[in-house]
C-alpha cells in the first residue's frame, strides 16, 4: 500500500487537512501525519477536535519566531524524518512557510509533493506576505495540483502547469465547515453563551496578517473601538490570535469597551457556531472568508486585495482595505444599510461542496497508479 504523508503546522492547515487525513484513514492508502508544530495550541486545538493524532512532530515553535527559521527548521526536521520514513507522497496544505519548506524538502528527497488548494493568486508578491511567495513557490515543486476552484485551475494553466496534474476538489474547508457546524456545541466563554442566548447581533471581527501588523493593526483596533461607541446595541466578538504581535497592536483602543469580547482563539466547533449567530464578519483570514459565504454571512475583509476573489463575484464579500477610517464607515453602512445587508447576505458554496476530500484522495490514488479520479468539483 503507498504511504501517504501529510505535513502542516498552523490552525488552518490542521483545519484544512483534517478532511484528508480521516478519508485517507479509511481508503487503501497508508497515511503517517507528521506536524511541525509551527503553531502549538492553535494547532493541537484542532487535531483534538478531529482526532488527528501525529505520527511525528517536529514541534519547532518558538514565541516570535522568524520565517527564516520555520522554514529552516521544518527542512531540517523533515530531512531528518525522511531518512527513516520515505513517503510516496507528501501533502502540503497552502501558502503557510510550514507548507512550502514541507514541498521544498520532499522535493530535495525526490518524493512526490501533493500540493492542497494550490492555484490561488492575488497577483501581488507581497500581499499577503509571505505567503503569495510561499504558494507559488509550492506550485514550482509539486507534481499535483489540488485546485479547489476554476479560477484556482485557470491561474495555474497560465503558468504552464499541465492540465493533466490538475484536479478540481472544492475546498476541503467547506468538507470541515460541514461537518463541524451540524453538531451542537456550547461556547466554553459564558460571555458568548448569554450572547447566543439574548440574540444579540454580533459582530465577529479576526486580524492576524504579518502586513497588517504595527501601525495598520493599532488603526483596526481604533476602528473597532469607534463602531462599538457608535453601535451600543451591538456586541462585537473578537477571538484573538496568539501572536503577541496582534495582541499588542490591537488590543489597547479595546480596554473598557462594554460591547466588545475579546477571546482567547476559539475551539473550531465553538468558532462555527459563532459564525452561524453572527450578523457580519469583519476579518482579514483567509479560511474565514471561504467559510462566512456559504453561511450567507457579509464578510467585510481587512486587506487590500485577495487570492479568493470568487465569494467577491458573488457579492458576498467586500474588499475594504485596512484604513481606520474606511473600516468604521464599511461596517456601519452595512449594519444600518438593509437593502445593502439583504444583497450581501445570500448563502453561496463557490468554495466546495464538502466533497473535495473524496476528489482529493482519488486524485492522489491516480498519480500512484492505484484508483481513478473523480468528476471535477463545479460551483
Ligand atoms: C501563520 C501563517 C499564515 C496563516 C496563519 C494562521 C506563515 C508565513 N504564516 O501566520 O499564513 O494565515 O499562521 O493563523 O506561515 N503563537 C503561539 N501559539 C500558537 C500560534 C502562534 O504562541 O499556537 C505565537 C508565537 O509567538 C508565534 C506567533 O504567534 O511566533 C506567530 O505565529 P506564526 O505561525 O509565525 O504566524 P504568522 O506567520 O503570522
Ligand atoms: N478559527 C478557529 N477559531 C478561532 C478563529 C478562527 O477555529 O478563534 C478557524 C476559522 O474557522 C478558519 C481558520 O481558523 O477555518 C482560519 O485560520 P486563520 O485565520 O488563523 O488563518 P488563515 O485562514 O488566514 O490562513
Amino acid at each position: 500500500m503507498p504511504l501517504i504523508m501529510p505535513i502542516f503546522g498552523t490552525r488552518p492547515e490542521a483545519i484544512k487537512m483534517a478532511p484528508i487525513v480521516q478519508a485517507l484513514k479509511s481508503s487503501d492508502m497508508d497515511c503517517f501525519v507528521t506536524v511541525t508544530g509551527q503553531h502549538r495550541d492553535m494547532l493541537d486545538q484542532v487535531n483534538d477536535l478531529f482526532g488527528v493524532v501525529p505520527d511525528a512532530d517536529l514541534n519547532i515553535l518558538q514565541p516570535r519566531q522568524s520565517l527564516s527559521s520555520i522554514l529552516v527548521r521544518t527542512i531540517d526536521g523533515l530531512d531528518r524524518l525522511f531518512a527513516s520514513n520515505m513517503p510516496d507522497a507528501v501533502l502540503v496544505q497552502g501558502d503557510t512557510t510550514t507548507s512550502t519548506a514541507g514541498a521544498i524538502a520532499a522535493f530535495y528527497r525526490g518524493i512526490p509533493v501533493v500540493h492542497v488548494e494550490a492555484g490561488l493568486r492575488s497577483g501581488d508578491i507581497f500581499s499577503p506576505f509571505p505567503e503569495e511567495a510561499n504558494r507559488k513557490i509550492t506550485s514550482q515543486v509539486a507534481s499535483l495540483h489540488l485546485a479547489p476552484t476554476a479560477m484556482s485551475k485557470a491561474n495555474l494553466l497560465k503558468e504552464n502547469v499541465a492540465a493533466a496534474d490538475i484536479v478540481v476538489t472544492g475546498n476541503t474547508v467547506i468538507d470541515a465547515l460541514l461537518t463541524t457546524v451540524s453538531k451542537p456545541v456550547s461556547f466554553s466563554d459564558p460571555r458568548l453563551e448569554e450572547v447566543a442566548e439574548a440574540g444579540k447581533k454580533v459582530l465577529l471581527v479576526t486580524t492576524h496578517r504579518r502586513e497588517n501588523q504595527g501601525e495598520t493593526m493599532r488603526g483596526i483596533g481604533r476602528a473597532l473601538a469607534r463602531i462599538a461607541d457608535a453601535e451600543g446595541d451591538l456586541t462585537i466578538v473578537l477571538p484573538i490570535h496568539k501572536n503577541p504581535a496582534v495582541r499588542e497592536a490591537v488590543l489597547p483602543a479595546l480596554t473598557g469597551k462594554s460591547n466588545v469580547i475579546v477571546t482567547e482563539p476559539l475551539a473550531y466547533g465553538e468558532f462555527t457556531r459563532l459564525l452561524a449567530i453572527s450578523a457580519v464578519v469583519l476579518t482579514d483570514s483567509g479560511g474565514v472568508q471561504e467559510e462566512a459565504p456559504s453561511l450567507g454571512k457579509p464578510v467585510l475583509v481587512m486587506r487590500e486585495n485577495t487570492e479568493r476573489p470568487e465569494a467577491v463575484d458573488a457579492g458576498t464579500v467586500r474588499l475594504i482595505g485596512t484604513a481606520e477610517q474606511r473600516i468604521v464607515d464599511e461596517v456601519l453602512l452595512l449594519l444600518r444599510d438593509e437593502v445593502l445587508y439583504k444583497t450581501m447576505a445570500n448563502a453561496v458554496n463557490p468554495y466546495g461542496d464538502g466533497m473535495a476530500a473524496s476528489r482529493s484522495i482519488a486524485g492522489i490514488a491516480q498519480m500512484l497508479g492505484v484508483g481513478s479520479r473523480l468528476t471535477d468539483f463545479e460551483a
